[in-house]
């Protein structure tokens, strides 16, 4: 576990009025399952968790996850912590490819190198955001290690393993698609797939010219080969700090969400079904999914409405009895524990909110 190289790189990122230049520094971490790269935004920030994002197949974290941190109100909220994106291994940019035969790590050893990763940071709690594998990734890694996780945004997860059925249709496909159309069509909505709009284009051609495919199908397999995570309402195996489920409608994991939904705590968790903006919200809504994570790091304590913007401030009086102060997460979990007035705007936590767009 001790560290291989430092790259200091200066992203390039429309500024705010007011605001500075951030620094990217990217590290690698050599792990018992190999080397894992990740890139730190910003300045570790007191008695707060850092944000750990873990992108999905076919992605690293820019691909996944730039849109979102890069847009404009997610500004406000992302000046108050310190992120950590993570690239599953061999994703980073410029990643050489593993040789052939190379024993990818599965799903459970990539959740089994996020300790390594806080260890080498000397990070002692997240808030986690991942999408598809990389939710499935976080939410193992909370299973095993809950005293160190204080917030889940996970969109299309699927906690599920392949069920036979799963596999034959999935060999059915392979017989005719290629591994980036079969890739696609896991992240994206047959609708969104055939509409073949600019965002499409962007992310086939990224997919299938990617030099590094051999390595993404191995994570593609990584992630087909998942164990269940076994999630059971009432039982021993849950998540047991504030989830945000959010998944697009008609998109390709909205089953699997929905019955996600429907395993864990409903005192803890709240599901966002996010209209409009097909398998990748993140990419297609990042300002409905800014608005919705404001709401839920209110609901824990943090984001005082004082550090909101006006519209925000005002939107989120409307919608909280009692806006959270820094400081206040007692107070704050109760509330959302209580299903008073709920950390999300429609409703109360563990009830289902559709954003339309
Ligand atoms: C961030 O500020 O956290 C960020 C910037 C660029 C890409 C991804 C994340």
């Amino acid at each position: 576990m001790t560290e291989l190289q430092e790259v200091q790189i200066t992203e390039e990122k429309p500024l705010l009025p007011g605001q500075t230049p951030e620094m990217a520094k990217t590290h690698s971490v050599e792990t018992p399952y190999g080397s894992v790269t990740f890139t730190v935004y910003g300045t570790p920030k007191p008695k707060r968790p850092a944000i750990l994002t873990y992108h999905d197949v076919g992605l690293n974290y820019k691909s996944c996850f730039q849109p979102l941190f890069q847009s404009g109100d997610m500004q406000e909220i992302i000046q108050n912590f310190v992120r950590v994106h993570v690239d599953a291994p061999g994703m980073e940019e410029g990643a050489p490819v593993y040789p052939v035969g190379y024993q990818y790590p599965s799903l459970d050893q990539l959740a089994d190198t996020i300790p390594c990763i806080l260890q080498y940071l000397n990070f002692s709690s997240i808030i986690g955001v991942g999408v598809g594998a990389g939710a499935y990734i976080l939410s193992r890694y909370a299973l095993n290690h809950q005293d160190t996780v204080e917030g889940l945004v996970l969109i299309n997860i699927d906690p599920n393993a392949k069920g036979w059925m799963d596999w034959a249709a999935h060999k059915l496909t392979g017989l005719t698609s290629s591994i980036p159309e079969m890739i696609l069509a896991h992240l994206f909505s047959q609708e969104e797939l055939s509409g073949n709009s600019e965002l499409i284009q962007k992310y086939r051609n990224i997919i299938s010219h990617a030099p590094n495919l051999e390595n993404i199908e191995l994570y593609w397999n990584s992630y087909n080969n998942r164990r269940d995570l076994n999630f059971e309402r009432g039982g021993d195996i849950t998540l047991k700090c504030p989830v945000m489920l959010v998944v697009g409608d008609q998109a390709p994991h909205e089953d699997a969400v929905v019955e996600c939904n429907s395993k864990l705590d409903p005192t803890q968790t709240s599901f966002l079904k996010m209209a409009d903006s097909g398998g990748q919200p993140q990419l297609t809504q990042p300002g409905k999914l800014t608005e919705a994570f404001k709401y839920f790091l209110q609901g824990m304590g943090y984001m005082a409405s004082s550090c909101m913007t006006r519209l925000s401030r005002s939107r989120t009086a409307s919608l909280t009895s009692a806006a959270s102060i820094d400081g206040s997460r007692s107070r704050a979990r109760t509330l959302s524990q209580s299903s008073e007035s709920g950390t999300l705007p429609s409703g109360p936590p563990g009830h289902t909110m559709e954003v339309s767009c």
